[in-house]
């Protein structure tokens, strides 16, 4: 089939190479030149594991092209839509400038038989209205919603071989069968595989996503709420969660105590659920991702005072090593990263702050150049009065006491992810200290 994505940012870079990897013919369309240059010459414009491998070979396959010229989607019948949605500058809501600017500007070249299909995440809503202005603006185009579930880290493998499915369609029978029909072309190697689907109405695929992110982010500060009793009581926040994730209905995973969520999507998506649902009258239903957001943001100051404490009462002048800037591994992505909020907070106090991360500083001093950044864990420790462990990549996960221990000018450690093994680094001679562990 001949695709095109409008949108290569981390998910339509991910999608693009992916489609064409599946055997169709794909235009990746961006407006930023020096994304397309990038992307173009079978580059990863972002880290993500596997990309470069799947660029190199679609781009080697002539089957994937990238351009800022929309006219080249002319020639294609299915139009992903894959831009951001962002917080709006000074409000909770989505920022909708992105996608409503792509249909735009996609409209003009749309022709009878064309498929559009939103993937970006969007205020429930969004595709009913899109779905009115695409018929009226070109008659015999549809569109349908189906959103993406993308983890950052493991994006080429959710998109080649999703955990699921989900098809918005048009209500009109023949219309929405279409669609379906179309869709289900465009993923017959994952449907083969026995992926399972869901095809349903626009509103549903919508709130599908958006649910999805709202449950997970629950999940991880219902942990992080319980490793706040656990650390009163002298309780074991990670012996607790491996008891009542062996309960099946629970399960063990997200439920990771420690500085909490960040990324391009749960803290905004649940933010953007919200401001929806107020608009809808319904803001009562919804309430409780306020206090979500607000536990979430809670963990990160918890760290931040917790630091200042093991290193005497204040931060001033205190040399601290930050180990990890992505807001989660195997992710180059700095968007609300609960990590860099603490190097920057400490920052602000008067710390001398030296971070390092395997793949993020690029990002991180683009955005806070007021920070130290080397690259590597050995000079970032160096001298150091506190270690903050704050992301968890293998090689921190796997750092030994004894390795560090005549490197820093003192034994002080917080593994802000409950990775590594307390009694190890207290036998090493370390004060340390996790979240929610004894
Ligand atoms: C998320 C959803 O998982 C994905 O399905 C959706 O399409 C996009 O949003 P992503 O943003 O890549 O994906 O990150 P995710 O793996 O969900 O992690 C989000 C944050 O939660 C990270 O900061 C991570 O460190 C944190 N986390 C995760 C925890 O603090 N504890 C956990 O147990 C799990």
């Amino acid at each position: 089939m001949k695709l095109s994505v409008i949108g290569l940012g981390y998910l339509g870079a991910v999608h693009a190479p992916c489609m064409a990897e599946l055997g169709h013919e794909v235009v990746g369309v961006d407006i930023d030149q020096a994304k397309i240059d990038t992307l173009s010459s079978g580059q990863a414009p972002f880290y993500e594991p596997g990309l470069p491998e799947i660029l190199k070979s679609a781009t080697a396959s002539g089957r994937l092209e990238f351009t800022t010229n929309m006219s080249a989607v002319a020639d294609t019948t299915v139009h992903f839509i894959a831009v951001g949605t962002p917080q709006k500058q000074g409000s909770h809501s989505a920022d909708m400038t992105y996608v409503n600017a792509a249909i735009d500007a996609l409209i003009p070249f749309l022709k009878p038989g064309d498929l559009v299909v939103g993937k970006s995440t969007v205020p429930v809503g969004t595709a009913a209205r899109l779905a009115a202005k695409i018929r009226a603006a070109a008659p015999g185009a549809e569109l349908a919603w189906n959103p993406e579930f993308l983890r950052e880290g493991f994006a080429v493998q959710d998109t080649i071989s999703p955990d699921r499915l989900v098809f918005g369609v048009a209500p009109e029978p023949t219309a929405g069968d279409w669609s379906a029909q179309t869709l289900r072309k465009v993923y017959a190697k994952a449907l083969s595989e026995h992926t399972p689907l869901v095809v349903t109405d626009y509103a549903t695929a919508e709130l599908v996503k958006i649910s999805a992110n709202a449950f997970l982010a629950t999940k991880i500060s219902f942990i992080n709420a319980i490793s706040e009793i656990t650390e009163v009581t002298g309780a074991n926040i990670t012996e607790l969660a491996d008891a009542i994730g062996y309960d099946t209905r629970i399960g063990r995973r997200f439920l990771n105590a420690g500085i909490g969520f960040g990324g391009g999507c749960l803290p905004k998506d649940i933010r953007a659920f919200v401001a929806r649902a107020e608009e809808l009258g319904r803001g009562e239903s919804l309430n409780f991702l306020k206090e979500i957001d607000t536990i979430n943001l809670r963990r990160r100051q918890h760290l931040v005072e917790m630091t200042i404490e093991a290193l005497g009462g204040r931060a001033f002048q205190k040399r601290v090593a930050i180990l990890g800037l992505a807001f989660k591994p195997e992710s180059d992505d700095i968007r609300d990263s609960p990590a860099l909020d603490i190097a920057v907070q400490l920052h602000g106090l008067g710390a001398t702050v030296t971070a390092t991360d395997p793949h993020a500083i690029h990002n991180a001093q683009q955005k806070h150049p007021q920070l130290s950044f080397v690259d590597s864990l050995a000079k970032a420790v160096e001298h150091a009065d506190i270690v903050l462990l704050l992301t968890e990549w293998n090689q921190y996960r796997d750092m030994r006491p004894e390795e560090l221990a005549p490197l820093v000018a003192n034994k002080n450690i917080i593994d802000g992810r409950n990775v590594l093994d307390p009694t190890q680094w207290r036998r090493g001679g370390w004060n340390f200290q996790s979240l929610g562990r004894p």
